[in-house]
């Protein structure tokens, strides 16, 4: 593969002509239809499931629309970024890649590394919320799950009566991670077409939810609309409305998603703008609508529960509608599981073509025509990872990761746009360079809501990133160093 510019960075030619799809064995099945579904299977999730109850209990109270308005518009400044740089850089590997365009290989590697919380991690914190909907569904017809095979190891529940359990494995998590993690070695084509049969069926429960909740709306749980500060910052009021928003980002992460399809894309340069905007513009006025519904259903108080959208919908006494949602939910976060263990195996694609990691993560099958050995390690390691972790710590882990790798992706943009003025861009971020600089700083904002515990852990992870690439990818990239 040629490649090498000058030191340390790739040509956007080389990376364009990578991308052509010659000899890189990808099939270039997806439409914008299935793009925009691919970011919707991927956004709505554990997010709004899941982590709106929590953040609204413990954070904003109802104030947690104004979290998701807020989170919306940092993702809106960074989507913009996004669409020009996917569109004018069609290659897999998302962030990734376009940092190998701009920055150069190192930052790209940390970047890269980076994008392993938000996609693997992430997969991983999404499948612990699939567990407790499995488990509340389950339930809801009389078959019980031993909570110290629905927890995380170590994670202690306690209950009402005194008594305790302590997790040993989460067995749902695990097991719906490697069926899923089964369909994606089988095939792109036939795996997006279930994909886009689960996202019909989210959406349109979530639209039942909303027409149906309204009517039982009792606006007296909006008063006060936004809780008095308890004097510890983050815990209601504005700086509550902060902690909510960083909480809540996870659920808008996944538009980015999309990006890293775009070597399977027919129409890359057209159809990811649609894509990654079509997404994240709908998913937006969703998770207003539905946070403002549950918390004028039943009080704020009521939904740090793993399962938040069912007790709200509890509120209308319509027995079907909880079991509907808790189905929905669960289509919903099967969803988010599939897209980020796809995008994950696509991001090590990418990053083994250029060396940086072993060539078995860029072996592809030859019927197949997907990564598959690579999807089956990132398979394993996820579920581990799902079996033994609590839904806060890796939600926090997720969230934070990926607000550092959006705020470099802004960054990016920046100076790609005075070191290549002159390329080909089909979709032109507007405002810049004002847009990205927003991005840059609603990202930092939402990274600064995040516990200080949560910044060591990403300052450890790199950490251990930078170890990989300074024993294994410098040795043997194809792009020649400084020497
Ligand atoms: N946005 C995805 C979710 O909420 C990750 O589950």
């Amino acid at each position: 593969m040629a490649i090498t510019q000058y030191t340390g960075r790739k040509s956007l030619a080389a990376i364009a002509a990578t991308a052509d799809g010659h000899g890189n064995g990808l099939a270039k099945t997806l439409g914008p239809f299935s793009l925009v579904c691919l970011g919707i299977g991927c956004i709505i999730g554990a997010g709004i499931f899941v982590l709106t109850g929590k953040a609204a209990a413990s954070f904003a109270g109802p104030a947690i629309s104004l979290s998701f308005v807020l989170a919306g518009v940092a993702c809106a400044f960074v989507g913009l970024c996004y669409a020009e740089l996917a569109a004018m850089i069609p290659a897999s590997g998302s962030a990734y890649t376009y940092a190998y365009a701009t920055v150069g290989e190192i930052f790209a590697w940390i970047i890269g590394w980076d994008l392993v919380l938000e996609y693997g991690m992430g997969a991983a914190t999404v499948a612990v919320g699939w567990s407790g909907y499995a488990a509340s569904l389950l339930d809801s017809f009389g078959i019980h799950i031993s909570a110290q095979w629905a927890l995380a190891t170590g994670e202690v529940l306690r209950l009402p009566d005194g008594s305790s359990t302590t997790g040993i494995l989460n067995l749902p998590a695990v097991l719906v991670v490697l069926v899923l993690t089964l369909l994606l070695m089988l095939g792109t084509r036939e795996s997006s077409r279930v994909n886009n049969i689960m996202v019909a069926f989210k959406l349109f429960v979530i639209a039942i939810v909303i027409l149906v909740g309204v009517f039982y709306v009792h606006t007296a749980y909006w008063t006060p609309f936004m809780p008095e500060n308890t004097g510890t910052f983050g815990q209601f009021g504005w700086s509550g409305v902060l902690r909510g928003s960083s909480v809540v980002f996870f659920a808008y992460i996944g538009f980015d998603a999309v990006s890293t399809a775009a070597q399977e894309a027919r129409k890359p340069q057209k159809d990811m703008p649609i894509g990654i905007l079509g997404s994240l513009i709908i998913c937006t006025i969703l998770y207003v609508l539905m946070a403002l519904v549950m918390t004028g259903m039943v009080s704020y108080k009521n939904l740090g529960v793993p399962d938040p959208v069912a007790v709200a919908m509890d509120a209308t006494s319509i027995g079907w509608l909880s079991i509907l949602v808790k189905c929905a939910a669960l289509a919903g976060l099967t969803t988010v599981i599939f897209v980020l263990l796809f995008g994950q195996a696509r991001i090590f694609f990418a990053i083994a073509q250029d060396r940086l990691l072993p060539p078995l993560f860029g072996a592809v099958h030859p019927r197949f025509h997907t990564p598959f050995i690579s999807q089956a390690l990132i398979g394993g390691v996820v579920a581990v990872v799902a079996a033994c972790f609590p839904i806060d710590v890796l939600g926090e882990m997720v969230s934070i990761g990926t607000l550092f790798a959006f705020l470099l992706v802004c960054a990016a943009l920046l100076h790609l746009r005075r070191s290549e003025p002159e390329a080909h861009r089909p979709f032109r971020t507007p405002a810049v360079p004002w847009l990205p600089i927003l991005g840059i700083a609603f990202s930092l904002l939402l990274m600064l809501g995040l516990p200080l515990a949560t910044w060591i852990r990403l300052v450890v992870w790199l950490g251990i990133g930078l170890a990989i690439y300074f024993s294994y990818g410098q040795k043997r990239s194809l792009v020649p160093s400084d020497a």
